[in-house]
């Protein structure tokens, strides 16, 4: 199994953002995680297309390699802004399907821009969106907090949702990602793993304070203890 960890630049130093990324990436990063809040969808409000494109630059590795850039649009409607995010260098989108009103035409038109399609599920969101899309998906993102904030503690019922999640997934044949966001700590991050997810959104558990070598050291070592 390929676990990949995706630091949360919502809990980064925003005037040092370039640096953050550099630095967590240098810790061990596959993903660079990019919240998108809009102050309407969610009650908060964070960085659009012009900071995606001012990141870019710095999502690679020392030699050269990229580093996806993983766009999470909390914001409606959708589909005005995904054009501008694959031009500033987004490599997968992802959406919640109640911001979109045609949730095929949205990915369809993610594709169309080149980038990977991903769908948000929040905590009381029913994974019946999944049923008709599947061959379209390359990304299923479950919250495991209400969106709008980091810092909030894990929604256990996340981890049956997960388990069903990996199901579809493992139904349809697809090399679908299984990505957690919120509450996603050292503690708890087998537990997560054991449920399907294969991508892990941190922000405050990296971004936190402390070293983010050890801290994503210790989510690694954490995961091999899955035994998945
Ligand atoms: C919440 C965001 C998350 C958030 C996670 O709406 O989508 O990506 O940054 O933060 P933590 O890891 O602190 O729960
Ligand atoms: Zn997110």
């Amino acid at each position: 199994m390929t676990f990949r960890i995706a630091p949360s630049i919502l809990s980064a130093d925003f005037a040092r953002l370039g640096e953050e990324v550099r630095n967590v990436i240098e810790a061990g990063a596959d993903v660079i995680h990019f919240d998108v809040m809009d102050n309407h969808y969610v009650p908060n409000l964070t960085i659009g297309p012009l900071v995606c494109e001012a990141v870019r630059p710095h999502a690679k590795r020392v030699d050269g390699a990229k580093v996806p850039i993983d766009v999470h649009l909390m914001v409606k409607p959708v589909d005005r802004i995904v054009p501008d995010f694959a031009k500033a260098g987004a490599d997968i989108i992802s959406f919640h399907p109640e911001a979109s009103e045609h949730i095929d035409r949205t990915l369809g038109l993610i594709h169309e821009c080149g980038c990977k399609a991903g769908l948000v599920f929040n905590p009381a969101t029913p994974l019946s969106y999944l049923d008709h899309v599947m061959d379209k998906l390359d990304l299923i993102l479950i919250m495991s907090v209400n969106p709008g904030f980091g810092g909030q503690k894990f929604i256990p019922a996340a981890l049956s949702k997960l388990r069903e999640a990996k199901q579809r997934i493992t139904q349809s044949g697809k090399p679908i990602w299984l990505e957690v966001d919120g509450g996603v700590k050292t503690d708890n991050i087998a537990e997560i793993a054991r449920a399907g997810a294969d991508t892990f959104v941190a922000g405050s558990a990296i971004f936190g304070g402390g070293n983010y070598v050890q801290k994503i050291a210790t989510m690694r070592a954490e995961l091999a203890k899955a035994g998945t």
